[in-house]
């Protein structure tokens, strides 16, 4: 069901999270293709559903980073995301379920509380994955990604990559994002209160900077390698919520991890690439 790029992008100019009225064409009749229909709109409008709104603690819509709820080329997408799970998941330390995963993008990504798999939200979202990825062949172990050249610069990061990265920040991503990064309007804030946290796969500075390489600018990405990892460092070493893991599990949440204690900061990011806040940023 690919919108085309401009109207996306017509949409998204307008007001990013209105394509949610989009009625998605060829869905199985009944309970099945509702709970699809919803998975959906609830990725393009989080905070607009009753069902997602209690366990989103930001700004963000899951189509913020999945753009047009996964159903595109760019980095984020959700083609052949199904086929791929169960999965191992470092950071979890276990084989987590295409559920699972869904319900740690919400207390990471979206900072809130992560609810339980077999909730309507999750159930819906799992629905909605698995009908657009169907046709895929099931992918166990995924197949490795392409080297990344992020990790390389990430070594070697010095604090005139900041600077630069800020040149690229004022230059390409202001306009839409603010000058704080706080976001304007329906656009997104980068960092600050309303932002990811530092738990989320995009404080993790390679990571943002594949993500922005594909996607950012909105509607023409045209970063080098370079520029995105020099704006990717400079979002990353920006304020962001602290994540720490039980403030976003309910008691008695079955949480399938073997680690059951994390907390990650801006800080301790840069620190686990080996880098100080401190020396990249002249910070606290
Ligand atoms: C701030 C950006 C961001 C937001 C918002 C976000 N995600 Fe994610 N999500 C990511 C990134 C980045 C990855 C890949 C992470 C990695 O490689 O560790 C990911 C991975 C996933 C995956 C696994 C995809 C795959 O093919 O392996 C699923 C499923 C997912 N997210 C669902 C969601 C849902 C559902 C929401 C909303 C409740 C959401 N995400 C919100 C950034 C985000
Ligand atoms: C034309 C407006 C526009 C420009 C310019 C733009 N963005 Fe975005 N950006 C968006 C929109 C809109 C979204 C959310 C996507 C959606 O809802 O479809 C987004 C989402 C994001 C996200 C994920 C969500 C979040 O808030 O964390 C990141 C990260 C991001 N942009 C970074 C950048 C960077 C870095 C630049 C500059 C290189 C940039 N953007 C330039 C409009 C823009």
């Amino acid at each position: 069901m690919k919108i085309v790029r401009a109207a996306l992008l017509a949409t998204c100019f307008a007001a990013p999270g209105l394509a949610a009225a989009q009625t998605l064409q060829g869905l199985p009749p009944g309970p099945l293709g509702q709970a699809i229909q919803r998975g959906h709109d609830m990725m393009m409008n989080s905070s607009g559903s009753t069902e997602a709104k209690p366990y989103v603690g930001n700004a963000l819509n899951c189509s913020s980073c999945h753009i047009n709820a996964g159903d595109t080329s760019a980095p984020g997408n959700f083609h052949e995301t199904a086929s791929k799970f169960p999965a191992y998941s470092k950071r979890e330390g276990a084989v987590i379920t295409l559920e699972d995963r869904i319900a740690n993008c919400f207390m990471r990504s979206m900072n809130g509380m992560r609810p339980s798999t077999d909730s309507p939200v999750v159930v819906d979202m799992a629905a909605y994955i698995n009908w657009l990825d169907k046709g895929q062949p099931i992918a166990t172990p995924p197949a490795p990604a392409n080297p990344s050249p992020y990790p390389a610069m990430l070594k070697a990061a010095t604090p005139a990559d900041v600077t630069a990265g800020q040149t690229v920040f004022t230059a390409n991503c202001a306009a839409c994002h603010g000058t704080d990064g706080a976001g304007l309007g329906s656009f997104p804030p980068l960092w600050g209160p309303k932002s990811f946290n530092a738990g989320a796969g995009l404080a993790n500075i390679a990571k943002l900077a594949t993500w922005v390489k594909g996607n950012m600018p909105l509607g023409n990405p045209h970063l080098t390698p370079q520029q995105a990892f020099q704006v990717a460092l400079y979002i990353n070493t920006r304020p962001r919520p602290d994540f720490v893991l039980s403030q976003h599990l309910a008691p008695g949440h079955d949480y399938n991890a073997s680690v059951h204690a994390e907390t990650d900061t801006v800080a301790s990011n840069l620190q686990k690439a080996g880098l100080s806040l401190q020396s990249l940023t002249g910070g606290p």
